[in-house]
């Protein structure tokens, strides 16, 4: 049975410099990494695309305020991550960034229909400001609508960006006013922070599941 030193030696790739005249690792890992990996619905190019393609959008269309990137843990932490970066890239500043949880899904499944906001850092500092949620999907709609009613009335301006949104499914009126991509299915998005029961935050990609049963 190997030690646990030999398990580490064996599992952990080697940089080229500690390794010497090592054979290099071998290449960077590609799908056949993830076991069970769900089909792609958005390639990882496509996404980088469309998001430096929301951040002018964006830029395009602030105001002169400060603005605060309200980013919804934690489905929206990649999204969120890679929009910053973009909107920094093209020249944006003043940008602060806070971060919120809501109680929604668990599996496949709603939990209900009026789920609860909470502050990471206790209180949301918006007042006077423009926020921007960075939501990762806008489904039956009752999320975004419980975390418009706990801050819109808070801040100068709201708007919503959400990476995908799903409008045919939608219970209640409200929408994003960004969108990276529109469903026209009711497969369940996976990747590229977005999980099932945990599993699949870390693909690179978006991936498609089979759609949940709807009551
Ligand atoms: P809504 O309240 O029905 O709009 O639900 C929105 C929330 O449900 C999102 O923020 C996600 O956390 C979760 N959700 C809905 N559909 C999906 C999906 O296809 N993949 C992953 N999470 C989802
Ligand atoms: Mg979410």
């Amino acid at each position: 049975m190997a030690t646990s030193q030999e398990q580490l030696t064996v599992e952990r790739p080697v940089s080229p410099e500690r390794a010497g005249t090592a054979p290099a690792p071998t290449p960077p890992v590609g799908l056949e990494a993830w076991r069970d990996a769900p089909p792609v619905l958005y390639s990882a190019d496509e996404v980088s695309r469309r998001v430096r393609a929301l951040a002018y959008e964006i830029a395009a269309e602030r105001s002169d305020r400060p603005l605060t990137l309200a980013v919804v843990l934690r489905g929206a932490f990649v999204f969120a991550a890679d929009l910053i970066r973009a909107l920094i890239e093209i020249g944006v500043r003043d940008l602060t960034v806070e971060f919120l949880s809501v109680a929604s899904y668990r599996g496949m499944a709603s939990e209900g229909a009026r789920p609860d906001v909470h502050y990471v850092n206790g209180v949301f500092p918006g007042d006077g400001r423009d926020v921007l949620v960075v939501e990762d999907i806008i489904d039956r709609g009752h999320t975004l609508e419980a975390i418009e009613r706990a801050l819109s009335s808070h801040c100068e301006r709201f708007r919503v960006c959400a990476l995908l949104d799903r409008p045919h499914l939608r219970e209640v009126p409200t929408g994003p006013h960004y969108i990276g991509f529109t469903l026209d299915t009711d497969d369940f998005v996976v990747g590229y922070g977005l999980d099932l029961d945990g599993r699949y935050r870390e693909l690179p990609y978006l991936g498609r599941l089979p759609a949940p049963p709807r009551s």
